[in-house]
Protein backbone atom coordinates (compact mmCIF):
# COMPACT_ATOMS: atom_id res chain seq x y z
CA UNK A 1 0.00 0.00 0.00
CA UNK A 2 1.29 3.55 -0.68
CA UNK A 3 1.83 5.80 1.47
CA UNK A 4 -1.49 8.33 1.44
CA UNK A 5 -1.30 11.57 -0.40
CA UNK A 6 -3.92 12.95 2.07
CA UNK A 7 -3.92 13.92 5.38
CA UNK A 8 -4.81 10.56 6.81
CA UNK A 9 -6.13 12.15 10.50
CA UNK A 10 -9.98 12.06 10.48
CA UNK A 11 -13.24 10.31 9.31
CA UNK A 12 -12.26 7.25 11.25
CA UNK A 13 -14.98 6.04 13.65
CA UNK A 14 -15.64 2.96 15.38
CA UNK A 15 -18.63 2.32 17.58
CA UNK A 16 -19.10 -0.22 20.41
CA UNK A 17 -22.19 -0.07 22.53
CA UNK A 18 -21.60 3.61 24.56
CA UNK A 19 -18.18 4.03 23.33
CA UNK A 20 -16.90 5.25 20.07
CA UNK A 21 -13.08 5.25 18.98
CA UNK A 22 -12.51 8.36 16.46
CA UNK A 23 -9.61 10.32 14.85
CA UNK A 24 -11.06 13.21 14.35
CA UNK A 25 -9.04 16.07 15.18
CA UNK A 26 -12.05 18.74 15.49
CA UNK A 27 -13.47 16.33 18.13
CA UNK A 28 -10.22 16.26 20.68
CA UNK A 29 -9.75 18.55 22.93
CA UNK A 30 -6.07 18.43 24.18
CA UNK A 31 -7.09 19.86 27.29
CA UNK A 32 -8.40 17.15 27.99
CA UNK A 33 -5.97 14.49 26.54
CA UNK A 34 -3.61 16.80 29.18
CA UNK A 35 -6.15 15.47 31.92
CA UNK A 36 -5.97 11.99 31.21
CA UNK A 37 -2.01 11.64 30.73
CA UNK A 38 -1.53 13.26 34.15
CA UNK A 39 -2.75 10.63 35.88
CA UNK A 40 -0.71 8.08 34.36
CA UNK A 41 3.03 7.44 35.91
CA UNK A 42 4.68 8.36 32.50
CA UNK A 43 2.50 12.18 32.65
CA UNK A 44 3.10 13.19 36.00
CA UNK A 45 3.99 16.46 35.38
CA UNK A 46 3.56 16.67 31.43
CA UNK A 47 3.96 20.47 29.85
CA UNK A 48 0.16 20.78 28.14
CA UNK A 49 2.03 22.89 25.60
CA UNK A 50 4.79 19.78 24.63
CA UNK A 51 1.89 17.54 24.39
CA UNK A 52 0.40 20.03 22.15
CA UNK A 53 2.79 19.99 20.21
CA UNK A 54 3.43 16.11 20.40
CA UNK A 55 -0.28 15.97 19.38
CA UNK A 56 0.07 18.36 16.18
CA UNK A 57 2.55 15.52 14.45
CA UNK A 58 0.63 12.50 15.72
CA UNK A 59 -2.17 10.86 14.93
CA UNK A 60 -4.42 10.53 17.52
CA UNK A 61 -7.58 8.55 18.79
CA UNK A 62 -9.96 9.45 21.38
CA UNK A 63 -12.00 7.00 23.13
CA UNK A 64 -15.32 8.63 23.97
CA UNK A 65 -18.35 7.55 26.04
CA UNK A 66 -20.63 10.14 24.95
CA UNK A 67 -18.91 13.74 24.75
CA UNK A 68 -16.62 12.21 27.38
CA UNK A 69 -12.88 11.55 26.48
CA UNK A 70 -11.95 8.35 28.55
CA UNK A 71 -9.42 6.98 26.75
CA UNK A 72 -6.49 8.58 24.54
CA UNK A 73 -3.66 6.94 21.98
CA UNK A 74 -1.31 8.45 19.70
CA UNK A 75 0.86 7.20 17.00
CA UNK A 76 3.80 8.48 15.16
CA UNK A 77 4.56 7.41 12.18
CA UNK A 78 5.50 8.03 8.23
CA UNK A 79 2.45 5.70 7.43
CA UNK A 80 4.18 3.51 5.87
CA UNK A 81 7.69 1.59 7.41
CA UNK A 82 7.44 2.80 10.93
CA UNK A 83 5.29 3.82 13.77
CA UNK A 84 5.34 4.56 17.49
CA UNK A 85 2.53 3.93 19.48
CA UNK A 86 2.33 6.05 22.79
CA UNK A 87 0.35 7.51 25.13
CA UNK A 88 -2.15 4.55 25.56
CA UNK A 89 -4.71 5.43 28.40
CA UNK A 90 -7.89 4.49 29.41
CA UNK A 91 -9.56 6.68 31.92
CA UNK A 92 -9.63 5.34 35.70
CA UNK A 93 -13.66 4.51 36.12
CA UNK A 94 -13.47 3.22 32.52
CA UNK A 95 -10.45 0.74 33.21
CA UNK A 96 -10.84 -3.45 32.95
CA UNK A 97 -14.29 -3.09 30.70
CA UNK A 98 -12.04 -4.04 27.82
CA UNK A 99 -11.53 -1.04 26.41
CA UNK A 100 -7.93 -0.44 25.98
CA UNK A 101 -7.64 -4.05 23.99
CA UNK A 102 -10.05 -2.58 21.76
CA UNK A 103 -8.80 0.93 21.91
CA UNK A 104 -5.15 -0.72 20.40
CA UNK A 105 -7.36 -2.96 18.18
CA UNK A 106 -8.97 0.17 16.72
CA UNK A 107 -5.55 2.49 16.81
CA UNK A 108 -3.66 -1.12 14.43
CA UNK A 109 -7.17 -1.57 12.24
CA UNK A 110 -6.91 2.38 10.96
CA UNK A 111 -7.17 1.71 7.11
CA UNK A 112 -3.89 3.93 6.77
CA UNK A 113 -2.00 2.24 9.82
CA UNK A 114 -3.08 -1.38 9.21
CA UNK A 115 -0.32 -1.95 6.81
CA UNK A 116 2.58 0.15 8.39
CA UNK A 117 5.88 -2.92 8.47
CA UNK A 118 7.38 -2.22 12.08
CA UNK A 119 5.22 -1.07 15.08
CA UNK A 120 7.35 0.06 18.18
CA UNK A 121 6.47 1.10 21.97
CA UNK A 122 7.72 1.29 25.32
CA UNK A 123 5.70 -0.50 28.54
CA UNK A 124 6.89 -0.94 31.74
CA UNK A 125 4.05 -3.29 32.60
CA UNK A 126 1.63 -3.57 30.22
CA UNK A 127 3.38 -6.56 27.46
CA UNK A 128 0.21 -8.77 28.21
CA UNK A 129 -1.74 -6.36 26.54
CA UNK A 130 0.23 -5.59 23.55
CA UNK A 131 1.13 -9.37 23.11
CA UNK A 132 -2.06 -9.94 21.75
CA UNK A 133 -1.52 -8.03 18.82
CA UNK A 134 1.51 -9.64 17.82
CA UNK A 135 4.20 -7.20 19.92
CA UNK A 136 7.27 -8.93 21.13
CA UNK A 137 10.03 -7.63 22.91
CA UNK A 138 12.74 -6.58 21.17
CA UNK A 139 16.40 -8.34 21.27
CA UNK A 140 18.42 -6.97 23.85
CA UNK A 141 21.04 -4.30 22.64
CA UNK A 142 19.12 -3.46 19.48
CA UNK A 143 16.77 -0.38 20.43
CA UNK A 144 18.93 3.08 21.27
CA UNK A 145 17.46 6.11 22.60
CA UNK A 146 18.54 9.67 22.74
CA UNK A 147 16.21 11.86 25.45
CA UNK A 148 15.75 15.03 26.44
CA UNK A 149 14.15 14.06 29.05
CA UNK A 150 14.52 12.29 32.61
CA UNK A 151 12.70 9.52 32.35
CA UNK A 152 13.07 7.10 35.18
CA UNK A 153 9.73 5.10 34.38
CA UNK A 154 11.83 4.07 31.40
CA UNK A 155 15.30 3.41 33.34
CA UNK A 156 17.26 5.42 30.76
CA UNK A 157 18.52 8.83 31.85
CA UNK A 158 19.20 11.44 29.26
CA UNK A 159 21.91 10.42 26.99
CA UNK A 160 22.69 13.96 26.15
CA UNK A 161 23.94 14.30 29.54
CA UNK A 162 27.55 13.91 30.54
CA UNK A 163 28.33 10.58 32.30
CA UNK A 164 28.52 10.96 36.32
CA UNK A 165 31.44 11.63 37.65
CA UNK A 166 31.37 9.35 40.59
CA UNK A 167 32.42 5.71 39.80
CA UNK A 168 30.81 4.48 42.88
CA UNK A 169 27.49 5.52 40.70
CA UNK A 170 26.26 2.40 39.02
CA UNK A 171 23.70 3.96 37.52
CA UNK A 172 25.44 5.44 34.41
CA UNK A 173 23.95 7.19 32.06
CA UNK A 174 22.39 4.31 29.92
CA UNK A 175 21.40 2.47 33.10
CA UNK A 176 18.84 5.16 34.69
CA UNK A 177 17.58 3.92 38.30
CA UNK A 178 17.36 0.70 39.82
CA UNK A 179 13.88 -1.58 38.99
CA UNK A 180 12.84 -1.03 42.29
CA UNK A 181 12.36 2.68 41.18
CA UNK A 182 9.89 1.77 38.54
CA UNK A 183 7.52 -0.29 40.66
CA UNK A 184 9.51 -3.46 40.42
CA UNK A 185 9.45 -4.07 36.65
CA UNK A 186 11.74 -3.98 34.21
CA UNK A 187 10.89 -1.33 31.43
CA UNK A 188 10.93 -2.40 27.70
CA UNK A 189 10.98 -1.65 24.20
CA UNK A 190 8.70 -3.89 22.33
CA UNK A 191 7.85 -4.20 18.44
CA UNK A 192 5.34 -5.72 16.35
CA UNK A 193 7.04 -6.33 12.52
CA UNK A 194 4.60 -6.85 9.61
CA UNK A 195 6.76 -9.55 8.26
CA UNK A 196 10.07 -11.14 8.98
CA UNK A 197 11.58 -9.33 5.81
CA UNK A 198 11.50 -6.25 7.66
CA UNK A 199 13.33 -7.48 10.40
C1 LIG B 1 -3.37 -0.13 30.33
C2 LIG B 1 -4.80 0.34 30.04
C3 LIG B 1 -4.80 1.24 28.81
C4 LIG B 1 -5.62 -0.92 29.75
O1 LIG B 1 -6.96 -0.52 29.50
P1 LIG B 1 -8.18 -1.30 30.18
O2 LIG B 1 -9.42 -0.86 29.50
O3 LIG B 1 -8.10 -1.15 31.63
O4 LIG B 1 -7.79 -2.82 29.81
P2 LIG B 1 -8.72 -3.95 29.21
O5 LIG B 1 -9.95 -4.11 30.04
O6 LIG B 1 -8.93 -3.73 27.75
O7 LIG B 1 -7.81 -5.26 29.42
C5 LIG B 1 -6.43 -5.23 29.21
C6 LIG B 1 -5.90 -6.64 29.15
O8 LIG B 1 -4.49 -6.52 29.22
C7 LIG B 1 -4.03 -7.08 30.45
N1 LIG B 1 -3.01 -6.20 30.98
C8 LIG B 1 -1.72 -6.50 30.97
N2 LIG B 1 -1.02 -5.53 31.54
C9 LIG B 1 -1.89 -4.58 31.92
C10 LIG B 1 -1.75 -3.33 32.57
N3 LIG B 1 -0.56 -2.85 32.95
N4 LIG B 1 -2.84 -2.59 32.80
C11 LIG B 1 -4.05 -3.05 32.42
N5 LIG B 1 -4.23 -4.26 31.80
C12 LIG B 1 -3.16 -5.01 31.56
C13 LIG B 1 -5.26 -7.19 31.34
O9 LIG B 1 -5.10 -8.21 32.28
C14 LIG B 1 -6.32 -7.52 30.31
O10 LIG B 1 -6.16 -8.86 29.90
P3 LIG B 1 -7.41 -9.89 29.84
O11 LIG B 1 -8.31 -9.42 28.75
O12 LIG B 1 -6.78 -11.19 29.51
O13 LIG B 1 -8.08 -9.83 31.18
C15 LIG B 1 -5.41 1.08 31.27
O14 LIG B 1 -5.47 0.19 32.35
C16 LIG B 1 -4.65 2.32 31.66
O15 LIG B 1 -4.90 3.38 31.13
N6 LIG B 1 -3.69 2.19 32.58
C17 LIG B 1 -2.89 3.31 33.00
C18 LIG B 1 -2.01 3.80 31.88
C19 LIG B 1 -1.11 2.69 31.33
O16 LIG B 1 -0.48 1.99 32.08
N7 LIG B 1 -1.05 2.60 29.98
C20 LIG B 1 -0.20 1.64 29.30
C21 LIG B 1 1.04 2.29 28.85
S1 LIG B 1 2.17 1.16 28.09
Amino acid sequence: MSPPDADPRGGYEVRRGDHVVSDDPARLDPDAVHRLLLGTFWGEGMDADLLRRAMRGSHSFGLYRGEALVGYARVITDYARNAHLADVVVSDGERGKGLGKWLVECVLDHPALRDVRTWQLATTDAHELYRRFGFTETPPGQVMRRSLDHSPWMGVRASVEPPSADPASSASTSTGPPAEEMGGESACQMHRFYDLEES
